[in-house]
């Protein structure tokens, strides 16, 4: 990829020329401070656990990812995107939250902007970038849309009340319930069609994997012994030179007729319960940003809102 375009963009000071050009070896010291920096800023609990070490040695391994927007003062943002073909997202540019810096919204712009003609040609038909909830707005102004929020919250500290009721009881299930578990997801899918416009992914495929996976926790919630809802909980591995190890939880649906009955509730419980893993491990979950309910779900039991996953649509 070669490119070497130069913006104007107005500052206090008049018109600042910047200029991106692809990242150099010399430049990874002073991308990591701004990436700790911009880290320290943002309340989703993992400040104290940055590797710095390893943060680098991730930075340098991608460095052809890298774009950086400089300035006469000197570097005053990046952008690392990689493409990746993934299944119900296609082939698309992703970035994640150490994978950009920037002083404005001007810079932001320039960025993108100047990124954006490579990312197409790379064949990648939308960019995504999970942004910390205070960058967010940043990235509405440079035409990227919300689509899927992430909430965290510790495995401990369960509501009290967080308890079946009378009828319902959850059980630890396996890959021998793979049938129910393609089931009770095809089923939310025709009860709550996806709003955000992505196409359904390959599901059955992904339940088979996660099912075989020997650390993943799947419960079944049976009401009177039938299969009414489920949830999955899966840990994932620290992100380089980012935060701890997390449990992420996923697949988390009651049939319709059995909502709003306290099920939903009880039944993350049964499934953090499920999981081995100490009390306070973080745990998250993601959630279409169009999709009230579940949003109003997840607030109830605790979680709170970290980040999002904002879409632009490449053209
Ligand atoms: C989200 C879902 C699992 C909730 O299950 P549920 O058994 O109905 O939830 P509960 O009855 O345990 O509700 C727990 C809390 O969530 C909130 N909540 C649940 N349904 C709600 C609704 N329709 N409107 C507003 N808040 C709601 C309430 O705060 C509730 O607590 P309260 O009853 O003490 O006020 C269920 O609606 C569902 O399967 N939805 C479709 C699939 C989905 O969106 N899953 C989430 C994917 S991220």
């Amino acid at each position: 990829m070669v490119y070497f375009l130069t913006f104007t963009a107005p500052s206090l000071y008049g018109d600042e020329v910047t200029a991106l050009r692809p990242a150099r070896s010399a430049d990874i010291d002073e991308i990591v401070d701004r990436v700790v920096r911009a880290r320290r800023r943002h309340a989703d609990g993992a400040e104290d656990s940055i590797d710095v070490g390893a943060l680098r040695r991730e930075m340098n391994d991608s460095l052809a990812d890298i774009s950086v927007l400089t300035n006469s003062t000197g570097l005053v943002g990046h952008l690392r995107g990689t493409i990746l073909e993934g299944g119900s997202f296609g082939r698309a540019l992703w970035m994640s939250p150490d994978g950009f810096s920037c002083n404005s919204a001007e810079d932001l712009l320039a960025l993108v902007e100047g990124c954006r003609p490579s990312w197409i040609e790379a064949g990648a038909t939308a960019a995504y970038v999970w942004a910390p909830l205070i960058d967010a707005t940043t990235w509405e102004e440079v035409g990227f849309q919300r689509v899927h929020a992430r909430g965290v919250r510790v495995r401990g500290g369960d509501h009290p009340a967080d308890s079946f009721p009378e009828g319902y009881r959850a059980r630890r299930a396996s890959l021998d319930d793979l049938d129910i578990a393609l089931s009770l997801d095809h089923a939310q899918t025709a009860s709550d069609p996806q709003t955000d416009g992505l196409p359904p992914g390959p599901v059955d495929e992904e339940w088979r994997e996660t099912l075989e996976d020997p650390d993943s926790s799947y419960v079944i919630v049976e009401y009177h012994g039938i299969a009414v809802g489920h949830a999955v909980a899966f840990p994932l591995s620290a992100h380089t030179g980012s935060t701890q190890s997390r449990l992420h939880l996923s697949g988390v649906v009651i049939l319709p007729e059995h909502r709003g009955r306290g099920v939903g509730r009880a039944m993350v419980r049964a499934v953090l319960d499920a999981a081995a893993a100490q009390d306070d491990t973080q745990v998250e979950v993601n959630w279409d940003t169009h999709n009230e309910v579940a949003q109003n779900f997840w607030r109830a039991l605790g979680f709170r809102e970290t980040h999002l996953r904002l879409r632009r649509v490449l053209n």
